[in-house]
């Protein structure tokens, strides 16, 4: 099984970006943890991030064929992507949304998610963990499809 993870803008300026709400961790802790949570979910992992919305959108599409799964993280495209949201279609890999802070008790504008209505779940408010957990959760609903 291979999982794609994908971080949209500002997540490369993880532990420098407004830590009170992100928390002191770097992005290479992030790719760490992933890492390692695919490591002991035995998922193969490869992480990709990007400030720039149709590199992100190239990248989904060029998951098609090549990866069984993808987890993303579209940071501030989250609220305003309807062309995340259609690649995610497009594709159709199964996909899970992560937030490291909890959106949904934040701005009025952080609780819509446009790629969030083409994921099978969301994991939001849990730090990084949240990205160890959608793996886990990937893999079960990938086992469980059959
Ligand atoms: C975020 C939440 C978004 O609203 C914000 O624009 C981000 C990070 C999160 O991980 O909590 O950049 O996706």
């Amino acid at each position: 099984m291979k999982f794609l993870v994908i971080n949209g803008p500002n997540l490369n300026m993880l532990g420098i970006r407004e830590p009170d709400i992100y928390g002191r961790q770097t992005y290479g802790d992030l790719v760490r943890l992933v890492s390692e949570a695919g490591e002991e979910a035995g998922v193969e992992t490869e992480c990709f991030q990007s400030n720039h919305e149709g590199d992100i959108v190239d990248k989904i599409q060029q998951a098609y064929g090549a990866f069984d799964g993808i987890v993303i993280n579209p940071a501030a495209y989250t609220h305003t992507s309807v062309a995340i949201l259609d690649a995610l279609k497009a594709v159709a890999i199964p996909a899970v949304e992560v937030h490291i802070s909890d959106v949904s008790a934040r701005e009025e504008f952080r609780k819509v998610s446009y790629p969030g209505m083409a994921c099978i779940r969301t994991f939001a408010g849990f730090g990084f963990e949240g990205y160890r957990m959608a793996i886990l959760y990937l893999k079960e609903y990938l086992i469980n499809a059959g």
